[in-house]
């Protein structure tokens, strides 16, 4: 199936999508999985598709040493500044595609991304990427709405794809990023599931 290649100039998207992420819906449901993941997340920690820096916040200085964070969008670069000068833990951002890191290889303890892999281009390589820049038995952190387990939300899943896809930024409702991260040869240690029909989300920790 051809894709559509991401804009990242979207500087609509990253001004909706901000303010949905602050609403307190979103974090009611977002911010308990955002508290665990970066409580797993220790020593030096990639975040890539850091979006408007949601996570940053979370971070503990007590486990997590310093953060790298890459964001493609210049707008949501923008916010992300913003919000990494209020951090507990030194965090450098660089505009940089999750599929193609400026990072050497083995160069972190941990990896972590949330509601990210439904809207890069390419999820195989970027997963490959993750893997070349974690440490062997670095950790892999992961929070994504993903495709249903029930076939038929994963059909409904597959007809509304197209229309997300165009309004919101690339996201896919239909992606099994649990099968692509054990494909990429990561050894999966936890799995939490949660939601359900158009929306399930998928918590994932696993080691390289
Ligand atoms: C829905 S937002 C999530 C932002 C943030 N991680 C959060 O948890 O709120 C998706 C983010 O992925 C970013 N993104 C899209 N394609 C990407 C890619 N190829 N590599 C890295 N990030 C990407 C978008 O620019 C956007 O900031």
């Amino acid at each position: 199936m051809a894709t559509q290649q991401t804009r990242h100039d979207d500087r609509f998207f990253a001004a909706c999508y901000s303010r949905i992420a602050r609403s307190r819906a979103f974090r009611r449901q977002m911010d308990p999985f955002r508290r665990a993941l970066t409580q797993a997340a220790r020593g030096v920690v990639l975040e890539v598709g850091a979006g408007g820096g949601q996570n940053f916040a979370f971070y503990d200085p007590a486990i997590t040493t310093r953060v790298a964070a890459v964001e493609p969008n210049a707008h949501m670069l923008r916010r992300a500044e913003v919000a990494a000068q209020a951090a507990r833990v030194p965090i450098q951002l660089t505009q940089a595609p999750a599929e193609d890191l400026p990072f050497a290889d083995a160069s972190f303890d941990a990896a972590l991304a949330t509601f990210v892999f439904c809207s890069v281009d390419d999820p195989a390589r970027a997963l490959g990427e993750l893997r070349r820049v974690l440490k062997p038995g670095g950790t892999l952190l992961l929070f994504e709405h993903v495709r249903s387990r029930a076939p038929r939300w994963a059909r409904v899943q597959d007809w509304l794809t197209p229309l997300q896809r165009r309004v919101a930024g690339n996201c896919h409702l239909n992606r099994a990023t649990g099968d692509l991260v054990r494909a990429q040869g990561f050894t999966l240690t936890d799995e939490v599931w949660s939601g359900g029909g158009v929306h399930p989300l998928l918590a994932i920790i696993a080691t390289r």
